[in-house]
């Protein structure tokens, strides 16, 4: 047993589609949560930059005594996950590995598609570790740097015009080469699953990867009894780079709960 909270980071509110998963399958944890949003997107910078805010992003949730750190963020997985396991003696889940499992199991046709941002796209890392559990496996990937500002902006609903014109030409490619399985290889991109379902057509499953890690890191905590033992509700706290009223009014959206009061900001540099 460990009563240590669990730390959990995003470049944004991406991560908040993890939060949701972690809060159902774990009620009992105490959750921080780190959006870095005056500096999102990650998605669209270099290498060095990405790594620099990852490496600032995990020192200010490991000041919290966190028994684990979950990366729900794909870019810096993608990135910069070398760069931060080697620094924690802490469990650090990343975000890549599990999604692309699930994919790899589900895809009947053996066509894989990966959407996310452009650094994970040009990293490769989901094509490697979907190669690495079946070599014969096709997979597309598609950069879609747009999703995230219309995330961020709150433009998500099935019916919002720009989000789905914006689906329609970043898919098009996706739709032309026939898969069945899709990769939201972004934590943001959820927040747009109606659009891309849409878009996408009914036959083509979407994979979560803030959803199938969330799945991993209850069942791993639990095997290695390390859960929360105080047999009462978790909470959850919120710590941004940006206005708090931004942040709050879209979390409130996307979690269907208030986080009035929960949100403090915060400077990392
Ligand atoms: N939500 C993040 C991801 O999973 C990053 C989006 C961004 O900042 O570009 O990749």
């Amino acid at each position: 047993m460990n009563n240590r909270p669990i730390g959990v980071f995003d470049s944004g509110l991406g991560g908040l589609t993890m939060i949701k998963k972690l809060a159902e399958y774990l009620p009992g944890e105490d959750i921080i949560y780190l959006g870095d949003t005056g500096r999102v997107p990650y998605g669209s910078r270099s290498r060095e930059t990405i790594i620099k805010y990852a490496k600032q992003d995990a020192a200010f949730l490991a000041g919290f005594g966190i028994k684990a750190m979950v990366i729900a963020c794909n870019t810096v997985c993608s990135v910069a996950l070398d760069n931060l396991k080697s620094g924690y003696d802490m469990q650090i889940f990343e975000v890549v590995c599990a999604p692309a499992k699930a994919a790899a199991l589900a895809s009947k046709n053996g066509r894989i598609g990966v959407i996310g941002t452009a650094a994970t796209v040009r990293s490769g890392a989901y094509e490697t570790a979907i190669k690495n559990i079946n070599k014969d496996l096709s997979v597309f990937s598609v950069p879609c740097p747009l999703f995230v500002p219309l995330v961020e902006e709150g433009w998500v609903t099935g019916s919002d015009e720009a989000a789905h014109c914006i689906a329609a030409r970043y898919l098009s490619e996706l739709k032309k080469a026939e898969i069945d399985t899709l990769i939201l290889g972004c934590t943001h991109y959820p927040l747009l699953y109606d659009v891309i379902s849409e878009t996408m057509g009914k036959n083509v499953l979407l994979v979560d990867s803030g959803a199938e890690t969330a799945k991993q890191v209850a069942a791993d905590l639990k095997n290695n009894n390390l859960l929360n033992s105080a047999g009462t509700d978790g909470s959850i706290r919120y710590y941004v780079t940006d206005s708090i009223q931004g942040f709050s009014n879209l979390a409130a959206l996307y979690l269907e709960s208030d986080v009035n009061g929960l949100v403090e900001q915060i400077t990392l540099e």
